[in-house]
Formats: C-alpha cells, sequence, structure tokens
C-alpha cells in the first residue's frame, strides 16, 4: 500500500481549481455527479464530500493507469461505496449511464487535456521534454495513436491539423520536413520529432515557449479526437442533466475554450441568424443559463503552488 502512495507523490496531479469546481456545481447530499475525467481523482474525491453520504460519482477516463490510480485514492479516502470507476470515454456518457441504469445527473464535469502523471510518468510521449514512443493515445487499446499520424498521414492533412489544432504558424515546413525525413526511416521517438520541428523554424521566427508544444498539442488532438468528443458530451451532458442542474468544463487552451464559450451561448438561446432577419429561422431555444459571465481563472495562489494551471478557465452552465 506505502509503495504506490510513495509513487503517487513523485507525480501527483494536483486538481486544477479545485474549489472553485466544487462551489459552482453547487451540489448537494444524495446527488448524482458524472465525472468525465477521473484522472487522479483529485476533483472526483472532492464532489464526492460534498454529495455523501447518499450522493454517487460516475467517474470515467479513457486511460486505465488513471482508472486504477483513481480507484485507489477514492478507496484510500475511503469513499469506495459512493463511486463508480469505469475506463471508457465521455462522448459516451449516455450509454454509460444507460448501462448503470441512470437517467439523469446532477452535476457534470470535464477538466480537459491531459494530467501532470500522464505528462510525467505513463511513457506515453505526451512530453517533448522527455525521449519516449510516439504514442499519446489516452486509451492504450485506440486503433490510431501518434506514430501512425506521423508516419502515415499525407503532407497535407499533417499540414492542415498542425494548423488548425495547434495554430503553428509554421506548419506547412513542419509537414514537410517530416515527410522528408521519413522517407529515409520512421519517426519514432519524441525526441526526433522535437529536432524535425526546430530544424524547420528559423530561430529568428521562434515565439515565446517550446517550439513544439503547438504541435504535440495538435497531434494529441488528433490521436484522441479531442474536440469532437468535447462537442458531443457538451450536448448529451446537457441534456442528461437535471433542471437547475449545472455542468462545469475546464478547458487549458483557446481551441476548446472557444467551443466551450460557443456551445454555452447556444444551449443559452443565441441567435445565430444573420443581421436584419425578421424573424429567427435558426432554431435557437434557451435551454438554460450562462453562470460564469467570463472564465473563471485560478489565483495567484493556486498558481503559486501549480504554474501548470496558468492556462486553465472554467465555464458554467446551469440548466433550466
Ligand atoms: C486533466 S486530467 C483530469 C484530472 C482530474 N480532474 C484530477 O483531478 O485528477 C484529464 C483526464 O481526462 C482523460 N481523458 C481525456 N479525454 C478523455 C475522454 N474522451 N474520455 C474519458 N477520459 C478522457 C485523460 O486520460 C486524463 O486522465
Amino acid at each position: 500500500m506505502r509503495n504506490w502512495v510513495f509513487k503517487e507523490m513523485q507525480y501527483k496531479h494536483l486538481p486544477v481549481l479545485r474549489k472553485e469546481v466544487v462551489h459552482y456545481l453547487n451540489l448537494k447530499n444524495g446527488d448524482i455527479v458524472f465525472d468525465g475525467t477521473l484522472g487522479g481523482a483529485g476533483h472526483t474525491i472532492e464532489i464526492i464530500k460534498a454529495i455523501a453520504p447518499t450522493g454517487k460519482i460516475i467517474g470515467v477516463d479513457l486511460d486505465s493507469q488513471a482508472t486504477g490510480t483513481a480507484a485507489r485514492n477514492i478507496e484510500y479516502a475511503g469513499f469506495g461505496g459512493l463511486a463508480h470507476i469505469i475506463k471508457g470515454n465521455y462522448s459516451n456518457i449516455k450509454k454509460i449511464l444507460n448501462a448503470l441504469k441512470i437517467r439523469q445527473i446532477n452535476g457534470f464535469l470535464l477538466d480537459l487535456g491531459l494530467s501532470s502523471i500522464q505528462l510525467g510518468e505513463s511513457g506515453k510521449g505526451f512530453s517533448y521534454m522527455r525521449k519516449e514512443k510516439l504514442d499519446m493515445r489516452f486509451d492504450e487499446e485506440s486503433d490510431i495513436s501518434a506514430f501512425d499520424i506521423v508516419n502515415n498521414y499525407q503532407e497535407d492533412r499533417l499540414k492542415e491539423i498542425f494548423y488548425k489544432f495547434g495554430e503553428e504558424p509554421w506548419a506547412a515546413r513542419i509537414a514537410a520536413e517530416i515527410i522528408k525525413r521519413r522517407k529515409v526511416k520512421p519517426v519514432e521517438f519524441t525526441d526526433e520529432l522535437v529536432e524535425i520541428i526546430k530544424n524547420s523554424i528559423p530561430l529568428k521566427y521562434r515565439r515565446r515557449g517550446h517550439p513544439a508544444k503547438r504541435v504535440f498539442q495538435a497531434i494529441r488532438i488528433e490521436t484522441n479526437c479531442e474536440l469532437e468528443n468535447l462537442k458531443t458530451a457538451l450536448c448529451d451532458g446537457l441534456e442528461l442533466l437535471v433542471p437547475g442542474a449545472r455542468m462545469a468544463i475546464i478547458s487549458f487552451h483557446s481551441l476548446e475554450d472557444r467551443i466551450v464559450k460557443e456551445y454555452f451561448e447556444t444551449f443559452a438561446g443565441r441567435c445565430k441568424c444573420p443581421p436584419g432577419m425578421p424573424v429567427c429561422i435558426c432554431g435557437a431555444k434557451k435551454r438554460g443559463n450562462i453562470v460564469t459571465k467570463k472564465p473563471v481563472k485560478p489565483s495567484e495562489a493556486e498558481l503559486k503552488k501549480n504554474p501548470r494551471a496558468k492556462s486553465a478557465k472554467l465555464r458554467v452552465f446551469e440548466k433550466i
């Protein structure tokens, strides 16, 4: 038992905006909550405290290392009986709840992206700071890995994903360089990809931050269909909330945050008809209210303890 505690401590994931999430979800004893991004169960355990002793949490993660860690952490905190832990995709929220015979939920949380544990010790090649095999699959059983994308995608497609999912201005040069390199040998490891990216961006044009950051983000998003999963989960999650219940989403980059913001505006009934239309034809329908007019960001105190939280933005929506 103590060995895993020591290991967890080495690669601990600090839940971002932990107090704010629990505050905004506005929970009470007996509530049923869906946490689609279980990770190390940092948020989950705080939520359980708010819904105990009779509530239930359904904690889902694609990564079996995460579900294992979360199960141990929840058990260790003494809440084993209140959690269903499931290895699965949060975009399957309907199927997952259906299988558990749960029809409605009182809270919904997504803490997007990846955990410090995955970045640090998973060996899946998420980090451009370590030499690891190119993989980046949250779900080790999924068919497509970062290796397949880097080594099999056509140049145009690579360029498109670096541009669309990484907002990488040097997308075309990096894609062309990958194609050149893989004619010699497959790109197998993260450090090879980092070197290709560095060689593609002229020194004088390198922006702040690591030059590989945007391409690694893009490949991870593509590998795990992250943006599509998010869109599906937002719609299906809203349907499953009881009136008065809330969904809370923490995002870490502008692509995710834009999706959350736009979906919440749509859910709030914003009409998308072109200006000047005499009547609304887009079918806008108000299904609730945006609780956080501006996204909630971590405090200075939190950032001191956890600099990784820097780009986090929490948005919350309440169903009517
Ligand atoms: C930022 S971490 C969550 C950390 C967690 N809130 C905590 O406090 O420990 C995000 C987690 O979401 C998982 N994940 C990413 N996409 C997912 C998906 N589509 N379905 C389920 N889990 C997913 C990742 O494997 C990762 O463990």
